[in-house]
């Protein structure tokens, strides 16, 4: 019947569509279908009041029947769309729980440091040596020409590993090792010059945290050992590390230092960038910042691994990450970099959120 009326027959393929709408949809379509106010149907109804009795009769069944019909549909699809619901509630999952948030990982900011510090000097030819946390005190100070019981080891505050039975015999006692300079004895005594090797790491003191000092901390150390290597070639390599890391711009100084393991020895200073030298509180004032220290290897350390001082000679030298990396983003207190505030993490790290 519907198909002898057009304005019947147009309203087919919604009557279709019902059973794919879902719950918003169908609420809509069926205010605008069977709506009291507005409805299509409803609205065909009030037209039919208007007609001659005889289109009054076809008509009107017509639109009844089509009436019916979208009915009978929405009822369906309604009915299928709350038996869906009962089944998801069934399986307990709760539609308003709120997703889990997660956010991409990203390097701590001293890691990010030391890959690029270890990056510039991979480029120089450098390759990447690493040596156990546990040394011995042979290791850590004595082949470095520390004298046994000379003050100098009290430099470094040594946290020593407690020996069970007899005690140890000087240079056999193990301990956390102080610095990363324990490893240029390995590599010297594990091969032939040359050597060019930069060897990242953790090393301990018995150090209280303050704004300045962690009892564990970060060191790089290098060393390069050739023919003919001068102090030349250390301030050439330091200050063009320092450029390459700091900027182009970045003016050096070296003053005069001690190391029982490098004769002579120095520390380099970067002109502060902060205040370009005129004194802040980054630079204490003083307008330069201590980025190293280095020197040319000491022959007494050449001989203990075995390398004559008269054909080879060499440089090393050893930073701090941490340092470089608070003078670097301007951070007030160490103790930011052990913290694990995932606020500083991701403002200080490589990717950020
Ligand atoms: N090992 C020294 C320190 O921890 C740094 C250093 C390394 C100095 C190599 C000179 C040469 O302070």
């Amino acid at each position: 019947m519907a198909s002898e009326y057009p304005a019947l027959v147009a309203l087919k393929p919604r009557l279709a569509a019902v059973a794919s709408l879902d719950a918003t949809a169908l609420a809509a379509e069926e205010t605008a279908v069977l709506g009291r106010k507005q409805g299509v149907i409803t609205s065909l109804l009030k037209e039919v009041a208007t007609l001659p009795i005889e289109e009054k009769r076809t008509f009107g069944a017509a639109v009844n029947a089509l009436k019916l019909e979208f009915e009978a549909a929405f009822a369906a699809r309604n009915a299928e769309i709350a038996a869906a619901a009962r089944e998801l509630e069934k399986r307990d999952v709760d539609l308003t729980m709120p997703g889990r948030d997660s956010w991409p990982g990203n390097l701590h900011p001293v890691s990010v440091v030391v890959k690029e510090i270890v990056e510039i000097f991979r480029g120089l030819g450098f390759s990447v040596a690493l040596g156990p946390e546990v040394e011995t005190e042979e290791l850590n100070f004595l082949a470095l020409n520390f004298p046994a019981d000379h003050p100098a080891m009290d430099m470094h505050d040594t946290l020593y590993l407690e020996t069970q039975g007899a005690e140890r015999a000087v240079g056999e006692k193990l301990l956390l090792r102080t610095h990363t300079s324990p490893v240029q004895i390995r590599v010297m005594r594990g091969g032939k010059p040359p050597f060019r090797v930069v060897i990242p790491g953790t090393v301990y003191r018995n150090d209280a945290f303050d704004p300045s000092h962690a009892p564990a901390f970060t060191q790089i150390e290098g060393l390069a050992v050739d023919e003919g290597i001068t102090f030349v070639d250390l301030k050439a390599t330091l200050s063009h590390f320092a450029r390459r890391f700091l900027g182009a711009d970045t003016v050096v100084r070296f003053r005069p230092s001690f190391f029982p393991f490098t004769e002579p020895s120095a520390e380099m200073d970067v002109r502060c960038k902060l205040c370009e030298g005129q004194g802040c509180s980054a630079c204490k004032g003083t307008g330069w910042m201590e980025i190293l220290g280095c020197g040319m290897v000491h022959e007494k350390v050449l001989i203990n691994c075995g390398i004559d001082p008269e054909k080879y000679t060499g440089f090393a030298f050893g930073m701090g990450p941490q340092r470089i990396a608070m003078q670097r983003y301007g951070l007030p207190d160490i103790r930011l970099l052990y913290g694990g505030d995932m606020r500083f993490l991701t403002r200080y790290g490589n990717i950020g959120r």
